[in-house]
């Protein structure tokens, strides 16, 4: 099925068509199908071909496998092509830049985004490239790819810089996003110190550029901060229950110290700070390989392999969509909200559950798009790790009550469209 065939409905049932909203001065809204063009399908796949023979395509025949593979927004994908035969790619521009808003001078911002390159980042910079803003993404790529912006790489708006937020970076800018961390269990405990010098270090250099700047300071906090929470749903006030020495510490009190500076250049300094504490977040980009559940789910059952659920099933998680968050960050950065704010989707799944309904989708997806599959794919049952958090679900008051923000997808939808990305993925070869 073709990305703009995709019906997906909100919570209510009626059909979401553009993501964002115009609120706090800010108008964060864009087409769907525009966005979902960026990370649907993001190559073409030329099979029984050559790289040698494809540079010889005449006009004609790519003409005909652009309008066999792409539909709507063509012009805007890149037009890269892989060859599964070779187990090769070939790269190039973008024909055309998506369109993005033309803004007044006073309109558009200077944005910096940290970890712009990750998971979470490369959607927000999606969204505020499309937006008209100008970007600039500060990475070090350990976690992230060029690829996941690389579609905006050459657009006057927008510019990549590698670095590491350890080291200070000088820049004008508005509004900073710090996004720059490993997020993920694997990746934040492969270098401990190192996540914790990102942590403190990182966030201690982008303050002292918003100090100089007067830019607008956004940490993305995480629910981690909370630790194995002793209440539930969590609220912003509850102080958490953290293991200082755990495996999960340098993660956990590497975002406790860095709420804690943020709160101290603003009493201080009188930084204009936000914090923004992320539940767990799911779509696409996300690393298939780091080990988070979603990821994990999606990809064992597309390949057909066990789905490995880790404990007894009975621990539960809250998921929101990738969009959602995007639009909890830019009303969070615009709004007059300095307090933390939690910012995730409070429907609760038992771990077993949500393998079934991951299981469910795969399967739909599988047969709308007339893909054989030998059978259902079992699930199996495997030791917790250590410091496993068995319940975690956030409070979402403040975020409705001062952003006017609440979750529009609902998990369903949302798994739909990661499965679409990550099937695409396996049939590119990348997966
Ligand atoms: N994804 C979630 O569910 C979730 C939940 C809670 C909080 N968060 C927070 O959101 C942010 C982004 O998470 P994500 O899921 O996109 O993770 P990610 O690993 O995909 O992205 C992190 C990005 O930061 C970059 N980075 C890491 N260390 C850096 C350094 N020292 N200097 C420069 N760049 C560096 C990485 O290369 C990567 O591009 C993180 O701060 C994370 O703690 C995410």
């Amino acid at each position: 099925m073709s990305p703009s065939h995709i019906k997906t409905l909100d919570k209510d049932g009626d059909e979401i068509t553009t993501v964002g909203f115009k609120r706090f001065g800010f108008d964060s809204e864009v087409p769907l199908d525009v966005l979902r063009s960026l990370y649907l399908r993001s190559h073409y796949i030329v099979s029984n071909k050559d790289p040698k023979v494809i540079e010889h395509l005449d006009e004609e025949e790519e003409e005909v496998i652009h309008a066999k593979l792409s539909t709507g927004h063509s012009l805007f994908r890149p037009t890269s092509i892989y060859f599964p035969d070779s187990k090769s790619i070939s790269y190039t521009t973008l024909s055309r830049f998506p369109p993005v808003k033309l803004l007044s001078p006073s309109e558009r911002k200077r944005i910096l985004v940290t970890g712009g390159a990750g998971f979470v980042g490369s959607h927000l910079v999606d969204r505020l490239m499309l937006l008209g803003h100008e970007v600039t993404v500060l990475d070090n790529f350990f976690t992230g790819s060029k690829t996941t912006v690389s579609h905006w790489v050459g657009h006057p708006n927008f510019e990549l810089v590698r670095h590491d937020v350890v080291e200070p970076f000088m820049i004008e800018c508005d509004q900073i996003y710090h996004l720059a961390c490993p997020a993920s269990p694997p990746h934040y405990q492969f270098n401990a110190v190192k996540t914790i010098k990102t942590s403190f270090m990182g966030t201690l250099n982008m303050l002292g550029l918003a100090k100089r700047t007067k830019a607008r300071f956004l940490i993305s906090s995480t629910s981690e901060v909370y630790g194995d929470p002793e209440v539930h749903p969590q609220h912003e006030d509850y102080w958490g229950h953290v293991n200082p020495i755990g495996p999960r510490a340098c993660y956990d009190e590497g975002k406790r110290v860095a709420e804690t500076l943020t709160y101290g250049f603003q009493r201080q300094d009188g930084v204009d700070v936000r914090v923004a504490r992320i539940f767990n977040t799911y779509g696409p980009r996300m690393n298939p390989f780091d080990g988070r559940v979603v990821s994990n789910f999606i990809v064992q059952a597309l390949k057909g392999e066990d789905m490995t659920v880790y404990g007894d099933g009975t621990q539960t998680r809250s998921f929101q969509y990738i969009h959602d968050l995007t639009d909890g960050l830019i009303a969070l950065m615009n709004s007059d909200e300095t307090r933390p704010v939690n910012i995730g989707n409070g429907d609760e799944f038992t771990i077993g559950e949500f393998a079934e309904l991951v299981r469910e989708i795969v399967e739909k997806v599988q047969d709308e798009d007339g893909a054989e599959r030998e059978g259902r794919v079992n699930i199996v049952y495997k030791p917790i790790p250590t410091d496993d958090p068995q319940k975690r679900r956030p409070d979402t008051t403040r975020a409705k009550e001062s952003l006017g923000w609440q979750p529009r997808w609902t998990v369903r939808m949302g798994l739909e469209e990661m499965v679409r990305y990550y099937k695409a993925k396996l049939v590119e070869g990348s997966l």
